[in-house]
């Protein structure tokens, strides 16, 4: 693959390069992509990440604590909303390039982004993923969890179990100075040994001062490509894990919910994470 080079990293002007330069340097002169400077979070914006994956967190206990057979999905996006106004934030994906609610709801073969809707009802045998995105101080962060309803076949409960595996071993894999695919490339490995497919049209993000910034984290790919994770980065790692395969439409009707081009079920999990100098520390616990 030949691609060209990209100076990310630049040495800061009348300052020597420390170590952490020369490290990146290199890799970036070897055609390495590398982030720049400002992907590296500081402690402050870190610390400001991780309150706002407090709130983040607090949202989806609530969900798993109240989600239930024959609620709407209307009813989730209206606990999103007061629980995240009351704790002084704003969810992230209202308004958000038109997105009419306040959290996505993804339910069988929906991939993502669900709108939630006064006629959609949780049925029994359902899996359905809530993705919920807060904005705390200015501070983005960013998660999704799967649910199930009532009796779900071993089928599908066996998928949404892998997509959970899929998700710590791609965290797993991230490494101080490896690569984002490293983490696609373990994720991609254990989906299909289990038969399933990963979503190639949609990826995590680098995430905390904007909703979605740089790296594009993919969930398929080979080791060593990609951006280099420099400690400090945050992004999230939320793979899309289909039953049959790969491939995806969106809704015509509204522009924004993903399905599977098969119909089959899809599952997905989703944290946001901060590099360090020994791996990946969960911000939304
Ligand atoms: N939460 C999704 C993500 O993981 C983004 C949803 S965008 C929205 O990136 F507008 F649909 F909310
Ligand atoms: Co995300």
């Amino acid at each position: 693959m030949s691609r060209r080079k990209v100076y990310n990293w630049r040495p800061i002007k009348g300052q020597p390069l420390t170590e952490l330069d020369k490290k990146i340097l290199y890799l970036q002169n070897k055609g390495h992509l590398v982030p720049s400077r400002d992907l590296i979070k500081t402690p402050e914006q870190i610390e400001g990440i991780r309150r706002s994956g407090v709130v983040n967190t607090g949202v989806l206990d609530l969900i798993e604590k109240e989600i239930h057979e024959g609620m709407t999905t209307a009813q989730i996006d209206r606990m999103v909303f007061d629980y995240t106004v009351s704790h002084g934030a704003i969810p992230a994906p209202l308004n958000y390039e038109g997105f009419p609610k306040s959290v996505c709801t993804s339910i069988n073969e929906v991939v993502c982004h669900g709108i939630p809707s006064e006629k959609e009802i949780l049925r029994d045998g359902d899996i359905i993923n809530v993705d919920v995105s807060t904005i705390l101080d200015g501070y983005f962060s960013d998660a999704s969890r799967m649910f199930m309803i009532g009796n779900v076949s071993p089928e599908k409960r066996r998928l949404v179990e892998v997509t959970k595996e899929c998700l710590e071993i791609g965290m797993e894999a991230a490494k101080p100075f490896g690569f984002v695919g490293d983490i696609g490339n373990a994720i991609q490995k254990h989906a299909e040994k289990n038969g399933y497919s990963v979503v190639r049209d949609l990826c995590g993000h680098g995430v905390g001062l904007k909703f979605h910034e740089e790296p594009e984290v993919t969930h398929f790919g080979r080791k060593g490509t990609g951006m280099l994770l420099v400690p400090g980065m945050v992004f999230t790692i939320e793979p899309m894990i289909n039953m049959g395969r790969y491939d995806v439409y969106i809704d015509s009707d509204d522009g924004w919910t993903v399905l599977t081009d098969d119909g089959l079920p899809s599952a997905q999990w989703e944290h946001t994470f901060v590099m360090t100098e020994t791996g990946l520390e969960i911000l939304t616990h």
